[in-house]
C-alpha cells in the first residue's frame, strides 16, 4: 500500500545521516525526490543527486528569502509537491557550544538552531503548503525527536563523545522539537478541509558512531534494547506520506523502540 509512484516529495536535510536514507528509499518507492540541503553538504555527497528520480537543490534554510526563492522554483519547475519532509536540523556553527547540556547555551547557538529547526520548518511549510492547498492534496511531515516529548537523561552522557565533543542535548533542541508538535496540530486543523494532512515523526536516538558507553547506556533504557538505525525511520515516514495514511492527520508518531512508555 505504500506506493509513492510519481509523487513529488520535498525533503530537507537530504545530505544528513537520516536524510540520505530517506532520499534513496522514497525514490525507490517511485517518488520524484526534491532533495534540499546546504550547498556544501550537497557538494560533499556527489552520489545523492546522481540517483534516478532525485533532484538536488542548495538552500540555506536559515535565510527566509532563500526559502521563498527555492519554494517558488520548486513549484514552477515540478508543480505543487505531494509531500514535504522537514528533516533538516542545525547544530549551529560551533558543535562544542551546541553539545553543552544544561543552561550554558549562548544566544548565538540558540538562534542558529531555532532558525533551522523551528523557523525554517514553518516558513518552508507555509510556502509549499500553500501550493498543496491550491492543489487540494498533500502530506506534510515535521521531524521532531523523542527529546521533544521527554527530557534527555544527562546520566547517560558521562564519558561519551560525538564529533569530538562531550555528548549533550541543549535545551533549544528539546524546545524546537516540542514546538513542531504544536505546529503539526495547528496546521493540520487549518488545512484539513483542503485535503492537506500534517503529521510529525519523532525518532529516538539513532546509532551513528557515538563514542564511549553512550550507546550501551541508551540501549539499556529502551524496551527493544537497541538504538535506532536510519532504516527504522524509513517505514514510518513513507507510510505517513502515502495514501495508506489517508485518514491520519495532526498526529505525532514516536519511533523510539518503546523508550517513552516507561
Ligand atoms: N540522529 C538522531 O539520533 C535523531 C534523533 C531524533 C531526531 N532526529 C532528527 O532527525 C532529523 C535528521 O537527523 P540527522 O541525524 O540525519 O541529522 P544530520 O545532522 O545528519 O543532518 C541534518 C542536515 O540538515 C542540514 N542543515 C543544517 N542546517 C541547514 C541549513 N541552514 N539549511 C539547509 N540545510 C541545513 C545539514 O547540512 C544536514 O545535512 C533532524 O531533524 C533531527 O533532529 C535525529
Amino acid at each position: 500500500m505504500i506506493d509513492l509512484t510519481d509523487r513529488i516529495i520535498v525533503l530537507t536535510g537530504a545530505a544528513g545521516i537520516l536524510g540520505r536514507r530517506y532520499v534513496s528509499a522514497l525514490a525507490e518507492l517511485g517518488a520524484r525526490v526534491i532533495a534540499l540541503d546546504l550547498a556544501a553538504a550537497l557538494a560533499a555527497d556527489a552520489t545523492l543527486a546522481a540517483q534516478p528520480n532525485v533532484h538536488a537543490y542548495p538552500v540555506d534554510l536559515s535565510d527566509v528569502g532563500d526559502i521563498t526563492a527555492v519554494s517558488r522554483m520548486i513549484v514552477e519547475t515540478h508543480g505543487a509537491p505531494h509531500g514535504l519532509v522537514n528533516n533538516a536540523a542545525s547544530k549551529g556553527r560551533d558543535i562544542g557550544a551546541f553539545m553543552l547540556s544544561g543552561t550554558e547555551i549562548t544566544p548565538e547557538t540558540w538562534r542558529e538552531v531555532s532558525a533551522v529547526n523551528l523557523d525554517a520548518s514553518f516558513f518552508l511549510t507555509r510556502e509549499i503548503g500553500r501550493s498543496m492547498v491550491s492543489a487540494g492534496r498533500g502530506s506534510i511531515l515535521f521531524i521532531g525527536s523523542i527529546y521533544g516529548e521527554m527530557a534527555p537523561d544527562p546520566r547517560i552522557y558521562e564519558g561519551s563523545f560525538y564529533l569530538g565533543s562531550q555528548i549533550g542535548t541543549p535545551p533549544v533542541y528539546s524546545a524546537t522539537k516540542a514546538a513542531v508538535g504544536g505546529l503539526t496540530r495547528y496546521l493540520a486543523a487549518l488545512w484539513g478541509e483542503h485535503g492537506v494532512r500534517v503529521n510529525c515523526v519523532s525518532p529516538g536516538g539513532v546509532s551513528s558512531g557515538q563514542g564511549g558507553p553512550f550507546a550501551e547506556k541508551y540501549a539499556a533504557r529502551v524496551p527493544l534494547r537497541r538504538m535506532a538505525t536510519p532504516d527504522d525511520m524509513v517505514g514510518p515516514v513513507a507510510f505517513l506520506l502515502s495514501d495508506a495514511a489517508a485518514y491520519i492527520t495532526g498526529q505525532t508518531l514516536l519511533v523510539d523502540g518503546g523508550l517513552s512508555i516507561w
